[in-house]
């Protein structure tokens, strides 16, 4: 009866989502919302989202080359302003030569631009992409690159390799063209026998890097709690914080004497690495500008399909958060706290997982506790390269995260408030809400974004608070698209498949206006975005 009249009133309101047919939705799939828009919770980067390209791809440096792609710097200027962080295992394995010769690829790339070289006009942004020949030959030889690569981090045997100022140039080339602040991560394994760090080789390369001009933020080492693994070295939290120290004089010393430095940059918060993180923020915390940290949900060679719906999965998150927020409270309070790297699954990411509309599930859950618990920055692993859970794949194919994290970007701002689904269980229902982005031409200032992941296998219908009822919205709903379902690598916004334009152009992320008064309807298993116009919130202006 309760359920009757509900419906019977909702009716006449307009609540009925389009597609759902009349008289299917029940009543506890309508659901009332709740907001806290007095003050800001809390506010986060404008490079909040931000991303990496893994060192991995520096190992045979001709495959740096792919970062010449038009196409591929296109798809990174979507998500500027972002940090682009150069690091990853192979860090602490890659060796700066500067007498080194270009490799062929990377010679093509730049004898494009010899040409140009004496016109003042000359932009090295501009130049000739790379031939499609030696793209192609590239793109060929990329899969038996990327199982060396999954080979070596299987067995946790690395090899060394050297790279040339030219690796240099185009990393950083990739980074200025796109709109993206490089960050890039310094070997911590060159040692000296009394096992302190030896900066000679870091020495060489902001030699060159001043040299050249370049603006670079730097970190050093990666993952040091697992130094043993990989290396056979132990190092102790105390002594790579004093290391931390040297590499902040060398920078004092030299034109990077502003520079920002990260770290640790350890891996996921146990016993081991959080002792670590402690007495590395004691020796080296004051060198620091914020405290890096990473994190996986999962080991990408068992996760199964389920773990990525999994409401419990995605709150594990949050206990790991406190961890760290912890630690770094006691030791380093005030100091800033970044997601250094992240994904969904270690290891690569999880095959026809981690690359599928599925994976989207855990990155904007992923987003939203780390803007609520007070994540400054959150660098997702990785935009283009080995493995499963880059955001473009290797035919520069932008794949459903890269979608998801571009109209976050344009549509999620950095002043973070607070929403409640209201009844007891939230856990498949999860919400979040910001300030909207205010460089976005459509929105202004007081204007929300509130995003939403539907977990269950109905549709469900939100209701907006009462003061909020009659404001307009905007509905930027995303779902998979073709007959794979949630393992799907295509996407459609508002029922539109996303595809880039042309090489150079993405697609207008074009909302669905809401008549005033709708509930907000989330089909079963998707996610997405609403923007509420005009809503005045004195807190977001
Ligand atoms: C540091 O490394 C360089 C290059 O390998 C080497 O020449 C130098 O002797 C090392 N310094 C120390 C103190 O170990
Ligand atoms: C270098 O980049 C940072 C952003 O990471 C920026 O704030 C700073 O102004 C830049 N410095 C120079 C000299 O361009
Ligand atoms: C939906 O999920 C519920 C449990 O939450 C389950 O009992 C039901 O069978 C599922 N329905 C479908 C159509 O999968």
């Amino acid at each position: 009866m309760l359920r009757l009249l509900l419906l019977w009133l909702w009716g006449p309101l307009g609540a009925l989502a389009q597609g759902a047919p009349a008289g299917t939705m029940q009543a506890e799939d309508v659901v009332d919302l709740e907001f806290s828009t007095e003050r800001p919770l809390q506010l986060v980067s404008p490079s909040f989202l931000s991303i990496t390209i893994d060192a991995s791809l520096a190992t045979n440096p001709r495959f740096l080359t792919f970062l010449g792609s038009p196409r591929l710097r296109a798809l990174a200027r979507g998500l500027s302003p972002a940090y682009l962080r150069f690091g990853g295992t192979k860090t602490d394995f890659l060796i700066f030569d500067p007498k080194k010769e270009p490799t062929l690829e990377e010679r093509s790339y730049w004898q494009s631009q010899v040409n140009h070289d004496c016109a003042i006009t000359w932009d090295i942004c501009r130049s000739e992409p790379v031939s499609a020949d030696v793209m192609r030959k590239l793109q060929m030889e990329w899969p038996f690159q990327e199982l060396l690569l999954l080979r070596e981090q299987y067995q946790k045997k690395f090899k060394n390799s050297t790279y040339s100022r030219s690796s240099v140039d185009m990393l950083h080339s990739f980074a200025k063209c796109s709109g993206l602040d490089l960050i890039f991560g310094l070997n911590a394994l060159l040692r000296t026998p009394d096992l302190r760090w030896n900066s000679s080789n870091a020495q060489l390369l902001l030699n060159y890097c001043s040299s050249k001009g370049y603006n670079i933020s730097w970190e050093l080492g990666n993952e040091p709690n697992s130094f043993w693994k990989k290396a056979h070295i132990f190092l102790d939290g105390m002594q790579l914080g004093e290391d931390f120290v040297a590499l902040h004089k060398l920078l004092q010393k030299s034109a990077f004497k502003n520079a920002k430095l990260y770290g640790p940059d350890i891996g996921q918060p146990r016993g081991k690495s959080l002792k670590l993180l402690r007495s590395f923020l004691k020796a080296g915390g004051d060198v620091i500008n914020s405290v890096t940290w990473h994190h996986y949900y999962l080991d990408g060679r068992i996760a199964t399909k389920e773990d990525f719906l999994s409401p419990d999965v995605l709150d594990t998150f949050i206990l790991s958060v406190r961890k760290i927020l912890k630690v770094t409270k006691e030791m380093s309070p005030g100091k800033k706290v970044w997601l250094g790297e992240t994904s969904s699954a270690y290891g690569g990411g999880a095959p026809l997982l981690s690359n599928t509309f599925a994976a989207g599930f855990m990155w904007l859950d992923k987003l939203g506790l780390s803007a609520q618990l007070g994540i400054d920055v959150v660098m997702r692993q990785v935009f283009f390269g080995a493995g499963n859970y880059h955001l473009v794949d290797e035919t520069f194919q932008p794949l459903p995260d890269y979608w998801l994290s571009l109209l976050f970007k344009k549509l999620v701002g950095p002043k973070v408030l607070m929403a409640r689904v209201k009844g007891p269980d939230r856990s498949k229902l999860r919400v979040y809400l910001h300030c909207t982005n205010i460089y976005h031409p459509k929105y202004q200032e007081g204007d929300l974004t509130l995003y939403v992941l539907n977990l269950h296998n109905v549709t469900k219908h939100l209701k907006l608070p009462y003061q909020l009822f009659h404001k307009p919205v905007d509905k930027y709903l995303l779902r998979p698209f073709g007959p794979d379902g949630l393992l799907s690598q295509s996407v459609q916004l508002n029922g539109q498949t996303l595809k880039m334009v042309d090489d150079q152009t993405l697609p207008a992320l074009t909302e669905k206006p809401l008549r005033p008064g709708s509930s907000l309807g989330m089909p079963a298993f998707s996610y997405g975005f609403f923007v509420i116009r005009n809503a005045k919130i004195a807190a977001c202006v």
